[in-house]
């Protein structure tokens, strides 16, 4: 079997598959409340940003995939109205069911389903915007994820990849810093889990800087892709337009 990335590890494809199904059905519970405080509740703004910048209209068709615990589907229900549509996937059922949950405590009701971002089982052209916040990532074939969510969008449609990325130089000692030493000890005392956390750290590095993810999009098929760095490049929203 082919091998690929867990972090810094080496090991195969489906064992890398088997630890992050792991890895979130071991934070689902407490997804929310770690996002806040490792990110200092930036992720909100940055999600915010993302969806100021989709500008999804009442009557749009939007696929989130890795939605997780649902922030994304749930800013994009309030603005494609009645008329819209949203679905709200990830491959992890356990944050799916938390986000499902959470959705409907606040009384909305989505189409949602576990699929793998590789393996879309929606028909070509079904969809205006497709998003995928900090799930990248963790997909083992980004190449054919990248495709499938090209394939799932109409021509003119818009995928947005919000996710971590290069930080400015400057910045990247205490960053590091903070990854590796700060993270992981909340999350074993928040989370009760260490390793988790510490994959979030590696997982980060391995990912394509801001260049090489715009490339990879273009070799998708998105004929335009702009990237806006967000706090000094931690994270970066890649907008590619299927063109
Ligand atoms: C860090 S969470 C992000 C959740 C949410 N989008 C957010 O921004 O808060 C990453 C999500 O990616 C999902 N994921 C990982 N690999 C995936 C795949 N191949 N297809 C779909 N979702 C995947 C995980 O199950 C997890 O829920």
């Amino acid at each position: 079997m082919a091998q690929t990335h867990f972090g810094y590890q080496t090991v195969d494809e489906a064992e890398k598959a088997r630890r992050v199904r792991g890895v979130f059905d071991s934070v689902a519970s407490r997804y929310d409340v770690m996002n806040d405080l490792l990110s200092m509740g930036m992720h909100r703004a940055w999600k915010a940003y993302t969806v100021a910048v989709a500008n999804v209209k009442p009557g749009d068709r939007v696929l989130d995939i890795a939605g997780g615990t649902g922030d994304l589907a749930r800013a994009f229900a309030r603005k494609v109205g009645a008329s819209g549509t949203v679905v709200h996937t990830d491959i992890n059922e356990a944050m799916l069911r938390t986000g499902r949950d959470r959705l409907l405590d606040e009384g909305l009701v989505l189409p949602t389903t576990t699929c793998d971002a590789e393996h879309l089982p929606f028909a070509d052209a079904s969809f205006d915007l497709v998003t995928v916040a900090f799930g990248l990532r963790n997909m083992t074939h980004k190449d054919g994820a990248l495709r499938e969510m090209g394939r799932v969008l109409r021509e003119g449609g818009r995928l947005m990849v919000l996710e971590f990325s290069k930080v400015a130089a400057p910045l990247a000692k205490p960053y590091d810093w903070y990854s590796f030493n700060v993270m992981p000890k909340i999350g074993r005392f928040v989370a009760g889990d260490e390793e988790s956390y510490r994959y979030l750290a590696e997982s980060i590095r391995m990912h394509p800087d801001q260049q090489t993810l715009k490339s990879m999009m273009k070799e998708a098929g998105f004929g335009h892709v702009d990237v806006h760095n967000m706090s000094a490049g931690v994270v970066a929203l890649h907008v590619g337009i299927k063109c």
